[in-house]
């Protein structure tokens, strides 16, 4: 098709959106299928967004339709296809855990309601901004008319960061490596499993065979990967969060691969015994813009206790955005 894919990208003058946009519009998203993007920032930082859309016109990608950009959702959203949310607040100096709820939950209420009064029908809306599972509730939530499952929230980062880790582990080749999962909470307590993990063909956990590796080094590695990131850069990761948004929003809409799954953040109906209506990541299969949840993976004590501590974390900070009356 040659209709423009309308996309929506908030907090598109931060560090990702100076890698996404690029990605974006240079067809790593949809080919050669022309988008047009819809860039919402807060007022202050339009100028230095002006500068990003002079570059994006400086590329003269063949296959980006049109830039419109502003400060207000509701216009910024209007027929959006596709909305990656990707700006919110970050922890600033003294701020507390409910501080830090509270000011993005501002954020993701008014772009929830947004997106539930003026985005198109068949809207898909991924969060990258943290805590991106519970933004992505709070958007949910306050979104009635739009299908839960249109939701979801970024762990796919987390999923490539286990990838690599195991590839290099193994020896292996990233494409060697299938049915990766991450379940949980995109947070420290996230669940990197190896055990249904396949390299070559292979189980994964049976191949390393080393359960010392696994729990002290693989998935600490996998879980603080962010915190490694900033020691080293100085600033936290963005082009490979601007990556792995991309591959999310692309393997949501045009499918994944046959033999394979992927990780996302999905409201969870129960499956794994993950409490209902909570945005935790699982491993899914995806086509058409429609995800399902990968059934009948046995679940050893291990991963249970992973899992479970995870999830409780996520239903903690529910139930504090639920205080705040934000859901
Ligand atoms: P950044 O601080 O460079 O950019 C954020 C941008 O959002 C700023 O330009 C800010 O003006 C804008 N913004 C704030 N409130 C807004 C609003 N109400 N509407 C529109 N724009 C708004 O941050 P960066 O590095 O680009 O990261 C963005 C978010 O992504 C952060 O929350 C970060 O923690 C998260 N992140 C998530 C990852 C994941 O795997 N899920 C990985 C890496 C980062």
């Amino acid at each position: 098709t040659t209709t423009p894919l309308k996309v929506a990208v908030t907090g598109a003058a931060g560090q990702i959106g100076y890698s996404l946009l690029f990605r974006l519009a240079s067809g790593s998203l949809l080919g050669d299928r022309p988008i047009e993007l819809r860039l919402l920032e807060i007022e202050p930082a339009l100028k230095t967004l002006e500068g990003v859309v002079m570059e994006l016109d400086d590329c003269a990608f063949p296959h980006l339709a049109g830039i419109e950009i502003g400060h207000e959702a509701d216009k910024i959203f209007d027929g959006v296809n596709l909305a990656l949310l990707v700006g919110a607040r970050p922890r600033g100096p003294g701020m507390e855990r409910g501080d830090l709820l509270s000011a993005n939950g501002a954020i993701f209420t008014a772009q929830g309601k947004a997106l539930n009064s003026v985005a198109a029908d068949d809207v898909r809306i991924g969060v990258t901004g943290n805590p991106a599972n519970t933004n992505a509730l709070i958007a949910m939530t306050n979104a009635p008319d739009i299908p839960k499952e249109r939701f979801s929230a970024l762990t796919r980062l987390d999923h490539n960061r286990a990838i690599s880790q195991l590839a290099a582990k193994t020896g292996a080749a990233v494409t060697d490596i299938k049915k990766m999962t991450i379940w949980g909470n995109h947070s420290a307590t996230q669940y990197p499993d190896l055990f249904h993990a396949e390299v070559k063909g292979k189980n994964a956990a049976e191949l390393v065979n080393d359960q010392g590796w696994l729990e002290n080094d693989f998935i600490p590695t996998v879980a603080k990967r962010g915190a490694a990131i900033i020691e080293a850069r100085g600033s936290s990761s963005a082009a490979s969060a601007a990556s792995a948004t991309v591959d999310a929003a692309r393997d949501w809409l045009l499918g994944s691969a046959k033999d394979d799954w992927v990780s996302m953040a999905v409201v969870s109906d129960g499956s794994y015994g993950v409490p209902e209506g909570l945005i935790s990541s699982f491993p899914v299969t995806t086509k058409d813009g429609d995800w399902e949840i990968v059934q009948g993976l046995e679940i050893d004590d291990f991963s249970r206790g992973k899992i479970d501590a995870s999830t409780a974390e996520l239903a903690e900070e529910r139930d504090a955005v639920k205080e705040l009356g934000l859901i």
